[in-house]
């Protein structure tokens, strides 16, 4: 998990600098927002390693670079489908770490963020036709 979150912390940062059109503004500082949230979960893992008596990675997990040609949408489906597999794969940390108080609580607070990050990609992929529909 620490070398997704290593990897969501540049991909974030990737997509704050490079996203086009002509709105970038506000999705820049959302990218750019992501990608200190994510490096605060980085954070919180590897001081958990450090903890157990470990040593944190430096690895980072491979990022998807399509190159100029990826629209802001299809980042923002990017962002989402790395989301989702965040959500998948907490949900599954959070069984193996269940009877660890601390540990459950530490993995618990970081679902519930991915989670929001999940809801709120989603938000902002609607189409606007289908909320606008109906108001004049
Ligand atoms: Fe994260
Ligand atoms: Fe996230």
């Amino acid at each position: 998990m620490l070398e997704h979150e290593m990897a969501a912390m540049v991909r974030y940062l990737h997509h704050s600098i490079v996203v086009p059109s002509i709105g970038r503004g506000p999705i820049v500082d959302l990218m750019e927002t992501r990608a200190k949230e994510s490096m605060a979960h980085a954070k919180v893992l590897g001081n958990k390693v450090m903890a157990l008596g470990g040593h944190s990675s430096v690895k980072v997990s491979e990022v998807f670079e399509p190159g100029p040609q990826q629209t802001t949408r299809e980042m923002l489906e990017e962002d989402l489908e790395e989301e989702k597999k965040a959500v998948e794969e907490y949900l599954e940390l959070l069984q193996l770490v269940k009877d660890d108080v601390p540990l459950e609580f530490m993995v618990r607070s970081i679902f519930l963020e991915e989670q929001a990050h999940v809801e709120s990609l989603e938000i902002m992929l609607r189409e606007e036709s289908t909320t606008r529909r109906g108001s004049k």
